[in-house]
């Protein structure tokens, strides 16, 4: 939510942050905004709109200067208006910042400037942060013992700052000054050659430095020049760690693609094999999690598994739940990471405790997170994101290195996540009852998912086909049984999320307790089929649709016979282990959803109201 970029070197800083801001677009894209910062002072350029209608209107060429910061935005406090997008000025002129995050006491902070004459430009919370700093700059003077003044500014600003940010601050005395500051939403800095860049996200910067500081809540960062200085905002000096990025710019490109959630759609076989890569045992029968950073006696003492997470990834936790269970006989619940800490759950002391994260940085995962923590456990992560807050926060993990994924709507991310489950299922089953005949089977299925993938993907034209006939619906159900009614509901977000096509799931012998009402002529029915051992109750949910009129797309197995006419559309994946059929069955259904929105003509990477990293509670 919110992507910010900050520079500092010898090239000019208007296309850098320009070039940084597109590839952070991803996390907001109501307006977009950049400061540079030249002999004459502030040149500002912001508007409503895409980071492309910015570079339109201000051309980098006019401006000037190697000091800059930029910002794209994702709309919190204050419409989408030009006024409220950022960067913001200070009302003296002085000072100008960027700020991804919530100040949640800023009407008190505001109440105080106002009294000392400051006035305000805009509606945003963020504002205030550019006046108090500007109060404290012109209160304080320069520190005695010769340090950066604005610096301080900035970190007399934060003690009295409640709430989330990550800021990067400008001041019109400081022609070579950035300072940066992080609570609660991500910063980077990269440390190039002649050249500091700070961004919310190893994205914007890996075109200029693979290496990079990320920086720890709390924390601030002062640059000037070439140098610099990191501390904590209780003005402790903080010893800086550089670590190396493992991907390249080309990986957070399209290439050939229309779309990077079609890109990221035809990735997944690949993304399959990197989050197997070097993680079975080597006699064949179960999977290794070293950074799980526990005892295989540990793991067996476990009593209970709790996921949290939100949006796709709780469904891939959703779906862990159900093999877990079966491989591993080990009780499992999942929680809305939003729900869990405002409930009181009780959890006993052998409870596992995962949490489950693309990016790393959704705020209501780690506060989730954080709870846990706070209440004793170990923490272990599931994530994609290496150095992002969660990867850092938690006792432990699984890297999915799924590599980028840019699309708002999650996708080879989610199948990963599924992986990882199925491995951590088989993983935890083997420690236990699991035989070793039993593992070595499940380890053959798990291998064969990037070519089932492939399969799968064939039916791209297909699927197109039926899309394209579907495309103006309203509404729509998505419904499936076991560990595939969380993959309905993964169809079911991603239809709605990306068309805005009114969609919902229920396992399918739910649909007569109720929404079996909406079925008409008007509401199409995804059905999930698969030839197990539920196949004839699904087929039993299917007559009823049928039986009332409602259209049906039916995703079966290869293996099925499904009588002939029931369903009015048919898609075909092909028959695998239970253990993969989730990620299997996941492909036409993100394929169904991509080619919906295309018809439609949405903005498939970047939906209305959505963002991707979602860091405000
Ligand atoms: C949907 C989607 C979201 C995310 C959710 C959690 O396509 O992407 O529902 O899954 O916001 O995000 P992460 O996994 O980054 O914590």
């Amino acid at each position: 939510m919110c992507g910010i970029v900050g520079y500092v070197g010898k090239s000019k800083a208007a296309p850098i942050i320009l070039d940084g801001l597109k590839r952070l677009e991803y996390r907001g894209y109501d307006s977009a905004g950049v400061a540079v910062l030249g002999q004459d002072g502030f040149k500002l350029a912001k508007q409503t709109g895409r980071v492309e209608g910015l570079i339109q209107k201000a051309a980098p060429s006019t401006l000037p200067g190697s000091c800059g910061i930029g910002h794209t935005r994702w709309a919190t406090h204050g419409g989408v208006t030009n006024e409220n997008a950022h960067p913001h000025l200070s009302s003296d002129g002085k000072i100008a910042l960027i700020h991804n995050g919530v100040i949640e006491n800023y009407a008190a902070i505001k109440k105080f400037l106002l009294s000392k004459g400051y006035t305000f430009a805009s509606e945003t919370d963020t504002e205030v942060l550019t006046n108090l700093i500007a109060y404290h700059y012109e209160k304080e003077g320069d520190p005695a013992d010769g340090g950066s003044r604005l610096l301080e500014s900035v970190r007399k600003t934060l003690f009295h700052v409640e709430g989330t940010y990550g800021i990067c601050v400008l001041c019109s005395d400081c022609p070579r000054e950035l300072v940066a500051a992080r609570k609660g939403s991500p910063l980077i800095l990269g440390v190039g050659q002649d050249e500091l860049v700070v961004a919310s996200d190893v994205a914007a910067l890996v075109s200029r430095t693979q290496n990079v500081v990320y920086l720890k809540d709390g924390e601030l960062v002062g640059i000037r020049d070439n140098a610099f200085e990191i501390s904590t905002i209780n003005d402790t000096d903080v010893s800086p760690v550089i670590d190396k990025v493992t991907w390249q710019v080309q990986d957070a490109e399209l290439g050939d693609y229309a779309h990077f959630m079609e890109k990221e759609i035809f990735e997944q076989p690949q993304a399959l094999e990197n989050a197997m890569r070097g993680r079975f045992a080597e006699d064949g029968s179960t999977a290794n999690f070293g950074g799980l950073n526990l005892s295989a006696n540990e793991l067996r003492a476990t009593s209970r598994l709790m996921f949290c997470a939100c949006g796709t990834a709780m469904f891939a936790g959703l779906v862990t739940e159900h093999l877990v269970e079966r491989f591993a006989r080990i009780p499992v619940e999942c929680d809305h990471a939003s729900e869990f800490r405002y409930r009181n759950t009780p959890l006993f002391s052998n409870t596992l405790f995962f949490v489950i994260s693309q990016s790393g940085e959704t705020i209501d995962t780690l506060a989730a997170m954080r709870e846990a923590q706070r209440k004793g456990f170990k923490v272990l992560a599931i994530n994609n994101v290496v150095g992002s807050t969660i990867a850092r926060e938690a006792d432990g993990g699984i890297y999915q290195h799924a590599g980028p994924e840019i699309g708002v709507a999650s996708t080879k991310a989610f199948t990963s996540q599924l992986m990882i489950g199925a491995m951590l299922a088989l993983y935890l089953g083997r420690i236990r009852d699991m035989s070793f005949r039993d593992g070595v089977e499940i380890v053959k299925a798990l291998k064969a998912a990037p070519d089932l993938v492939r399969e799968a993907l064939q039916q791209a034209d297909h699927i197109k086909q039926i899309a394209q006939r579907y495309a103006q619906v309203s509404d729509m159900l998505f419904l499936g049984r076991l560990e595939l009614f969380p993959i309905a509901a993964e169809g079911a977000l991603k239809l709605k999320e990306i068309s805005y096509i009114h969609a919902e799931a229920y396992p399918a012998a739910e649909m007569k307790h109720g929404p079996i009402a909406l079925i008409n002529a008007d509401c199409p029915s995804v059905f999930l089929v698969p030839n197990n051992e539920l196949f004839n109750k699904v087929v039993s949910s299917m007559q009823e649709i049928k039986a009332r009129g409602g259209p049906i797309i039916a995703i079966t197995t290869d293996d099925a016979d499904l009588p002939e006419g029931l369903a009015d559309d048919v898609i075909t994946i092909p028959a695998c282990h239970e253990a993969v059929l989730p990620i299997v069955a996941t492909i036409p259904l993100q394929l169904f959803s991509y080619y919906v929105a295309v018809e439609r003509g949405c903005d498939v990477d970047k939906p209305r109201n959505l963002a991707k990293s979602v860091t405000v509670e």
